[in-house]
Parts: structure tokens; sequence; C-alpha cells
């Protein structure tokens, strides 16, 4: 007899479906928060040096996350080419994460390390000067960008109150660790620190 009810109604039907698939979404949700494989770092991961953070401001500035992932997904033909696949606790410290899903261009996960600062220089200036069949734009004002520092302190507050564990020794240092620095440098400190805390940690 309920069963007919069920059916006959398509309002409560609705409202029975949604609440099954809320239960089925909480099921597969709600214990990832409290998984220690993904809300933990892994070895070895430190928090962005503030240059870095700086570095990661440039890269959400300039959209190259809409060319690149940061994610490895664990095949074989990815780890091949990439390194080891991502992990979770690789981004505990990232807000928000840069993970994408356009890969115009390749993965940078692991990128830290491949190439040296040099590279990337002249890379983010004209990418066809080392690579020239790349259809990569260049970034050459990025050179001539100079960071004042200012705002960098309370970025790195931004970053505690979501649970980065910054000093107040790197706080009141963050201005001097940037300043007079270019946005260049600070993409290329970026850059050079992705996915290293695996490689370094295992
Ligand atoms: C329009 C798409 C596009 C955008 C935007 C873009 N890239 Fe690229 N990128 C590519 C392509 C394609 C390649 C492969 C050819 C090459 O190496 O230049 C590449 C290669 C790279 C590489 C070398 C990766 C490797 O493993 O060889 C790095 C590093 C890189 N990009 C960084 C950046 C950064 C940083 C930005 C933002 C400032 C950016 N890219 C923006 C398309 C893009």
């Amino acid at each position: 007899m309920s069963h007919e009810k069920v059916e006959t109604n398509v309002g409560l039907l609705a409202i029975l479906v949604i609440l099954v698939i809320s239960i089925g979404g909480l099921v597969e949700i709600v214990p990832l928060f409290f998984l220690k494989e993904t809300t933990e770092p892994v070895k070895g991961l430190k928090p962005y040096t503030a240059l870095q953070l700086e570095g990661r401001d440039v890269y959400i500035r300039e959209g190259c996350y809409l060319c690149h992932s940061q994610m490895i997904r664990p095949f074989r033909a990815e780890t091949e080419r990439y390194g080891h696949y991502s992990v979770a606790g690789e981004f505990v410290y990232d807000h928000p994460f840069q993970w994408g899903s356009k890969r115009t261009g390749p993965d940078l996960a692991r990128v830290g390390g491949r190439y040296s600062d040099d590279w990337h220089r002249v890379h983010l200036t004209n990418p066809r000067l080392v690579v020239p069949e790349s259809n990569m734009p260049g970034f050459p004002w990025l050179e001539e960008n100079k960071l004042t520092g200012e705002s960098t302190p309370d970025k790195l507050k931004a970053m505690r109150t979501l649970g980065v564990p910054y000093t107040d020794e790197d706080i009141a240092g963050a201005t001097a660790a940037v300043k007079d620095k270019t946005e260049m440098d600070a993409i290329i400190a970026y850059l050079q620190v992705l996915g290293t805390s695996i490689k370094a940690g295992r």
C-alpha cells in the first residue's frame, strides 16, 4: 500500500529520491574529513615560503591552471611520464588546491626540480626559445613586475586561519622575504617546490 503511495505521488517520490542520494553522498564524503590520509600532510611537506606563496598567486592570476593540471592520476601512463601519482596529503596546505582538469600543457604536479631556474626564466619569457614547437604564451612582464611585499604578511595570516602552520616569525619576516624580488622569481620558486615533498619523503 505505502509503495503505491510513493509511486503515484511525484512530489513524495522526488523528496525520497533526494533523501536517499543525500545519505549516499554523506556516507562517501564525510569519512574523508576524518581519514588521516586525506587530512594530514605527507612526511616532508612544508608550507609555502612567503616567496613561493606570492608565486602561487601569480600562477592563479595568470591563469596557468587553465592549461596545466596539478594532479597525477594513478595510471601507468601518468606515473611513467610525471612520477609518483598525487596523494591527498600533498595538498593540505593548498588553499585553494590547483588540481585543475585541463591539460593543454603537461601536468605540473611534480615539475619541481625537473628544470633549472634559468630554464624556467627563459621558458616563461618566451617558451619557443627552449621548446620550438610550444604553443604556450610568454609572460615577459613577470620579470619587470617587482613585489613590494606589502600584503604578503596578510596572505600568510589568511593561510594560518585555514590551518597552515605559519609562525609569528614567518609572518613578521614575510615582507622582507619578498621585497624587491620579481614576480618571475616568485613563480619560479613556486614551480620548483611543486611535488617535491614526496620525492624527498619516500
Ligand atoms: C595556453 C595554454 C598554456 C598556458 C596559459 C600556460 N601554459 Fe605552460 N605549457 C603549455 C604547453 C602547451 C606546454 C608544453 C610545451 C612547452 O614546454 O612549452 C607547457 C609547458 C610548461 C612547462 C614545462 C612542463 C614540463 O614538464 O615540461 C611549465 C613549467 C609551464 N608550462 C608553466 C606554465 C606557467 C607557470 C604558466 C602560467 C604563468 C603557464 N605554463 C601557462 C601551455 C600553457
